[in-house]
Parts: structure tokens; sequence; C-alpha cells
């Protein structure tokens, strides 16, 4: 028993749990995902399990991605920078769903199924049926020579090395670090991006590694809020465009580890529900980076001030108007919209981190969750 002990406070490194390590370990993955696929300086995105498969995606008709649970939210930013950058149609769907509900795939459509363990039962039924079906198959997985790594027609590896805390992190940032070199990849070969946003998103997606690390640096600021949250029943979580996933994202965190009630919703939905919510105990987060949408978020901040809810904002560094409005504030560094999400992703982290802490939960192993889930 002690020895197994020891050897489990080896593996975490220092750190409390198997979560803050792998939150702590993201400079560091992100990096290890684009090393040698990314070389800014040349210009070059280059991942070997897609050259030869450029055609299938540039030609394609449409993106169908299936994944569940975080890796869906990876899914969902995808979307949003496939759109942008390489002008093909994408949907994002859930496996379960997507598998159950005789959809319209044929050899036309280019899936790419993302997930962690490679394992996940829904995922991999959604993929033996787009494969009957026809179509071309692509893996985004982290675990070497899982099931669904073997049954895709090709695929990139995320580096994140072995997650163990059963609420996903680094395997986030790493899913959307492959998805935007693919991404990339495609612009390019398909003529969609110019060379000089080309090189811009190159060398923005080469500093993230520093930026990840600078954000983390607001941990302490992160811990004092969530001793002043840690008590809500309930939480929203609000963003727009391409931090709609990462509102979701950081909400599904919170209700994983801390058990607290929270919902991630797009911020001009607010006004079509959730908002009937808003009392002076709805702490209520809200990503407001500087972005095309920011002054639209500002006043979803004043209509949630209003009502006397409590804010939580992800800001830009160098921020001051959401700074005067929000009763705490979370700074990340600058980067290319595209991008932030691999940003603003980690302060949500923090904060679920810290407040299950404190509400002394299980933060590695929740309860009535499972890391990989093998069942249909
Ligand atoms: C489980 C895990 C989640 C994970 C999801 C999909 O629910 O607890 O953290 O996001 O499965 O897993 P996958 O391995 O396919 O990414």
């Amino acid at each position: 028993q002690e020895l197994q002990l020891n050897l489990e406070q080896i593996e975490k490194g220092g750190y409390d749990h198997f979560m803050l390590k792998e939150i702590y370990e993201q400079p560091s993955v992100i990096k290890d995902t684009y090393r040698g696929r990314l070389l800014a300086d040349q210009g070059i995105v280059r991942l070997g399990g897609l050259e030869n498969y450029i055609e299938k995606f540039t030609n394609a008709q449409r993106i169908i991605i299936v994944a569940c649970g975080t890796s869906w939210h990876a899914g969902l930013v995808a979307e949003y920078i496939f759109e942008d950058l390489v002008r093909i149609p994408v949907e994002v769907e859930y496996a379960s769903e997507f598998r159950y509900r005789n959809p319209i795939i044929s050899e036309k459509d280019v899936v790419i199924a993302i997930s962690q363990s490679g394992e996940t039962a829904d995922t991999l039924a959604a993929i033996k049926l787009a494969k009957s079906k026809g179509a071309f198959v692509y893996g985004v997985c982290n675990v070497v020579g899982s099931s669904i790594s073997r049954e895709t027609h090709s695929g990139t590896y995320t580096h994140a090395g072995p997650e163990i805390g059963v609420a996903s992190t680094k395997a986030f940032t790493t899913q959307i670090t492959v998805l935007a070199m693919i991404a990339l990849r495609l612009a390019k070969a398909k003529g969609t991006i110019s060379q000089s946003d080309f090189m811009l998103y190159l060398r923005a997606l080469e500093l993230i590694p520093n930026q990840v690390e600078e954000a983390l640096k607001t941990d302490d600021k992160i811990t004092e809020i969530s001793a002043a949250f840690k008590d809500a029943r309930n939480f929203l979580y609000l963003g727009r465009g391409y931090n709609f996933p990462v509102a979701l994202e950081g909400a599904l965190k919170l209700k994983e580890i801390s058990y607290i009630h929270a919902e991630g919703y797009p911020a001009a939905e607010m006004k079509h529900g959730p908002i009937a919510l808003i009392d002076e105990q709805m702490p209520v987060v809200v990503i407001a980076i500087k972005s095309d949408h920011y002054d639209k978020v500002v006043s979803n901040i004043q209509e949630i001030k209003a009502r006397k809810g409590k804010i939580i904002a992800v800001v830009s560094k160098g921020d001051t108007v959401v700074k005067e409005m929000a009763d705490y504030v979370m700074e990340v560094p600058h980067t290319m919209e595209a991008l932030t999400p691999l940003l603003t992703t980690i302060p949500l982290q923090l904060l679920s981190y810290h407040i299950a802490v404190m509400l002394n939960r299980n933060v590695d192993q929740p309860r009535n969750l499972a890391k990989s889930v093998t069942v249909e």
C-alpha cells in the first residue's frame, strides 16, 4: 500500500493531482505535438499521415467530425477553423447520435474521428459505419496503436503523452493543435489562404507554448477566484465564435470534477433562456477576449451586470474595458483569433481544478466517470 502511494506520488511529479500535472504539461506537449511538423521559419506544415491524402480532403464535399465529450468540443473548434481557412463545409456530430440515425454519408465525404483514448465505443462504431458507406476516415488520437487509430484509413497522433486524470486537459489542447495544422496544410493546398496569413498562423502557433506558460502564471489569482465561488450551486459559461466551444468545455470541466451544475452557451443565446436564471447568486464565466465579437460580448456583460450576476471574465492581456465591469478577470496573451481556444481554455481548467480541490472532490477520478468509455 505504502509503496503504491509512493509510486503514484513519483508519477505525479510533485503535483497534488494528475490533472494539475497535465494542465502544467501543456506548454511542452503542445510543442511535442507540432515538433517536426510545423516549421514556421521555412513556411512548412507537414503531417506524415496527411500528405498522401490531401486531395481526398480538398475534393471532399463535406467534412464530418465525430467524437464524444471533450474531443467533441475540440471538433467544434475545428469546425470554425476549417470553415474559416479551408472553406469546406463541416459538420460536428456526437458519435453516439451519428451512428444511430441513418446518416447521409458517401464516398464524397471525409470523416475525422477525434479521440484521446482511441477506444471510445461510440466513436469506433461511427467510424465503422462511415467506412461501410465508402467515406475516407482520418483519425486524431493520442494513444498509439489504439483501436481507433487502427480502424481509420490514416491519421495524426497528438503527442500529449499519457493522460491519467479523467477530466481531459492536455488532450484537448493538443487535439486543437493537430486540427489547426491540418486546416493550415489543406488551406495552403486548396489556395484558400494567402501566403502572408499562412505565415502569420505558423508563427502564431509556434508561440502558443510560451503563451500557455504565461497564462498558467495567473494560477494564484485563479485560486482566489475559486475560493470566492466554490459554494455556488450553478455556473453559466458564455463565449462566442471560436470561444463558444471553450465555454462548453469550461462548463464540462466544472461539472465533471466539482459536481457543480454548469452550462455553456453561445453568449448571444443568453437572451433566449439562460438570462432568466441570472441573479446575485449566479456566477457567469464570460470569455471576453479581443476579437471580432468583443463589443457584442461587452454588451452581454452589461446585461448580466444589470441583473446582478457575478462576472468572471477571461480577457486579453491589457484589457481595460471588461476589467472595469467584471468582478474578476483572468488574463490571457494575444494570439490570432482561431488559436485563442488554446489559451482561453487554460484559466478555465485551473478554475475547475481549484474549486474541486476546495470541495474535497476526487479530482483525478470523479464519481461515475471513466477515462475511456468502451460501453455503448
Ligand atoms: C470520457 C472521458 C472524457 C473524454 C470522452 C471521450 O467521457 O471522461 O474525458 O473526453 O470520454 O474520450 P476519447 O478518449 O474518445 O477522447
